[in-house]
């Protein structure tokens, strides 16, 4: 194919064939494919390629002699030589962030801006997806509040933890997560399969001294480490490591990587958290390469420079991209009152309706 703008494309019988957009190949209402791979013909040929009169591009194939109609808008959009393939989880579609990054401040959107309107809903939504997180600012301070921010954007994720989960200091916690200590930078539930991919936390009183919240770009991190050790890098892509969770009720367990990367070696997600790093089984020959691939990494997360630091003031809910964005909290004072509201929602529903509130616009 020679197209309009005078860039070439060699196109695969095969998979013209299977991109067949004529109604006895896709449903007329769903588009979904109507036959399967092994319904293709593996001597199939294209006997001729016309165009009709209004320019589109007629196949036919044979043996079994068969009419594709394909519009040469379809075509170049679709052809797979010239497009990026499609990865909303890719490090490259993302706009990598550090510290200097926010210089100014980090940027919060109004709840009300949100709440009434489709353009505050796709704020969040594009922040959520291009940042990795996303400040909400004035929401009432009641309790429950962050289920019903997730009910306007996709799903709950519920798990062990509840619905939601209360964020303040408990007597013999079942997670350090519920003390006064300080926490490291860290993705929240590596032990789970498949993790939530995007959490929630809801400031509902704060008047501690301490507990800043801090955020460190995962993928930013992963770059840093890739351009600074490769070696390091790949082993951490490499070796996959266990993680676990338990109390009385509850034996979370996975194993997979500290840095996921997809087919075309971009990365897609990161976890990292020491309190949940169960023991590490690693062949013997590989152990010493991956104990300084795991200090790289974890130093890398750990600098200053990478981190923004700031405190969630009651009536802000933040949300980040839980296979991205690490977050921490300083250590507070055991006087005053911190209580926050956490919960889970997923990705998928979150890029779906941004997907569709971007269709309408
Ligand atoms: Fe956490």
């Amino acid at each position: 194919m020679v197209w309009q703008d005078g860039k070439q494309s060699q196109l695969f019988s095969h998979w013209l064939r299977d991109h067949c957009q004529m109604p006895v190949s896709r449903n007329e209402n769903n588009g979904q494919r109507l036959f399967s791979i092994i319904d293709i013909r593996k001597d199939l040929y294209i006997e001729e390629v016309t165009q009709d009169s209004e320019g589109n591009v007629c196949i036919l194939f044979q043996p079994e002699n068969h009419l594709s109609v394909f519009s040469q808008d379809w075509l170049r959009k679709n052809c797979y030589d010239l497009n990026n393939h499609f990865d909303d989880r890719s490090e490259k579609n993302k706009k990598l962030w550090q510290k200097n990054t926010f210089n100014d401040g980090v940027p919060k959107i109004s709840y009300n801006y949100f709440h009434q309107n489709i353009e505050g809903k796709l704020q969040v939504l594009c922040s959520i997806r291009d940042m990795g997180f996303c400040i909400i600012k004035d929401a009432p301070t009641k309790e429950g509040q962050v289920l019903a921010v997730i009910k306007e954007l996709g799903f709950t994720r519920e798990t062990n933890y509840g619905k939601l989960f209360e964020v303040r200091t408990e007597v013999n916690p079942n997670n350090l997560a519920y003390t006064n200590m300080g926490l490291g930078s860290h993705t929240d539930n590596p032990y789970r399969d498949p993790v939530p991919t995007v959490q929630l936390l809801h400031c509902l009183e704060s008047s501690t001294e301490g507990g800043d919240s801090v955020l460190v770009d995962g993928f930013n991190a992963a770059k840093i480490l890739r351009q600074e050790s490769s070696d390091n890098f790949l082993t951490l892509t490499k070796n996959w490591i266990n993680f676990r969770f338990k109390d009385e009720e509850t034996d979370l367990r996975s194993r997979v990587p500290m840095i996921e990367v997809n087919d075309n070696n971009e990365v897609i997600k990161v976890r990292y958290n020491n309190r949940s790093i169960d023991t590490i089984n690693l062949p013997a020959v590989k152990i010493r390469s991956f104990y300084s691939a795991y200090r790289h990494w974890g130093e890398v997360i750990e600098r200053d420079q990478l981190k923004i630091t700031f405190q969630l003031l009651p009536g802000e809910i933040i949300l980040f991209d839980n296979t991205r964005v690490m977050h921490a909290r300083t250590a507070f004072s055991k006087k005053g009152k911190r209580h926050l509201q956490g919960a889970y929602a997923d990705l998928d529903g979150l890029y779906s309706l941004l997907n569709i509130l971007q269709s309408k616009q």
